[in-house]
């Protein structure tokens, strides 16, 4: 058997309506719209309501996916949920959400934990698998509520942070020349400290003390995460376009992780790209991690911004140091 081409066939994506802006947050913490835009990009993020999960995040972005690939639930055999705020620790939001979308049982579901890099390791992980022959589609979802894991009292991480969601229905490219071209995924583990959440897993469960301590919300070095961060994408970037004797010119648009509006500058400078060929919505959604790239990949679809037969290059760090790139044509 043929090993089959794999295409993203459709996106989809979506935001709470809950707007939470600069302004609002200088009255919950000590800090200013200035002091945000400035240093970060960010005008305004979307926090989710009470009682509205991960899981049904990522079933609303999943369904707008189905719909532009013009596929149903009954035609998923895979899927992956990326996220590092999950309904519970167990069972897999995979799980729920496969249950919210009503697919059969005949289907492997599981949750991906890469951070903000989740959605290109997804991508990678349903790629490879859908290659083997022996799912036919996959829904990657990169979906967060990181308003439940972020310390509303700490101006240095609470400016950052929003919830999303963003899908994309992976399977044998329809014969108009889209296919994932390549994806290539990093872990620097020895910088796991950098990034985390200190509590609540086997190595610190939660406690009174845990508690008391603040130890279940983001913790970030933001200073040096930011020098690592525009090291590692260039590296990624470097190395998938040398890989497949591409130039950046060949890039009709960059879809970069979300986090910091710098950081996609510094980017844009060492790698030589002209930052109008990036995408960037952080501006209105902020960071939301694992559900960033396939939000503003998402976006750059319906916007116009990605045309049939165009050539993206997705590139992502997060939490893990996890960090990676994909090259995808359309
Ligand atoms: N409002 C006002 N002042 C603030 C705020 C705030 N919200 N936050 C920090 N400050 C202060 C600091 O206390 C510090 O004051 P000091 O000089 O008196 O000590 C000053 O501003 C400068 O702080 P820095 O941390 O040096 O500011 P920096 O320019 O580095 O910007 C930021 C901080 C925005 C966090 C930046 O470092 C960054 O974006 N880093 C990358 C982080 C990132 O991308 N993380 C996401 C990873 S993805 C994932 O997996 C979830």
């Amino acid at each position: 058997m043929a090993t089959p081409t794999i295409a993203i066939l459709g996106t989809g994506s979506y935001v709470p309506t809950r707007v939470l802006t600069n302004e609002e947050l200088s009255k919950k913490v000590d800090t200013t719209d200035e002091w945000i835009l400035t240093r970060t990009g960010i005008k305004q993020r979307r926090i989710a309501a009470e009682g509205e999960s991960t899981s049904d995040l990522a079933a609303h972005a999943a369904k707008a996916a189905l719909i532009d690939a013009g596929l149903t639930a009954a035609d998923i055999d895979l899927l992956i949920v990326a996220t590092i705020t999950p309904d519970l620790p167990m069972p897999a939001t995979a799980t729920i959400v496969q249950h919210k979308l009503g697919i059969g049982t005949h289907a492997a579901c599981f949750d991906l934990n890469a951070a903000c890099s989740g959605f290109v390791y997804g991508l990678d992980t349903a790629s490879a698998m859908l290659a083997s022959g022996r799912y036919r589609h996959a829904l990657v979802i990169g979906a967060e509520k990181l308003s439940s894991v972020v310390d509303w009292k700490d101006r240095t991480t609470c400016v950052l942070f929003g919830d999303a969601a963003g899908a994309a229905v992976l399977g044998p490219t329809r014969g108009d020349g889209a296919r994932i071209i390549a994806t290539k995924l990093y872990s620097e583990g020895g910088m796991a400290e950098m990034l985390c959440i200190p509590a609540g897993g086997s190595a610190n469960p939660a406690s009174t003390a845990t508690l008391a301590g603040d130890q279940h919300f983001i913790k970030m070095k933001g200073r040096e995460i930011f020098k690592v961060a525009v090291r590692e994408m260039e590296d990624a970037v470097e190395e998938i376009l040398e890989q497949h004797a591409m130039t950046a010119d060949q890039i009709a648009c960059v879809i970069p992780h979300q986090a910091n509006l710098r950081i996609i500058e510094a980017l844009s400078k060492s790698m030589e790209i002209p930052l109008d060929r990036f995408f960037i919505n952080v501006d209105r959604f902020g960071n939301t991690s694992g559900a960033s790239i396939p939000l503003a990949l998402d976006e750059a679809r319906r916007l116009g911004r990605v045309r049939r037969g165009d050539t993206t290059l997705l590139v992502a760090f997060g939490a893990g140091l996890t960090y990676g790139a994909a090259l995808v044509r359309w």
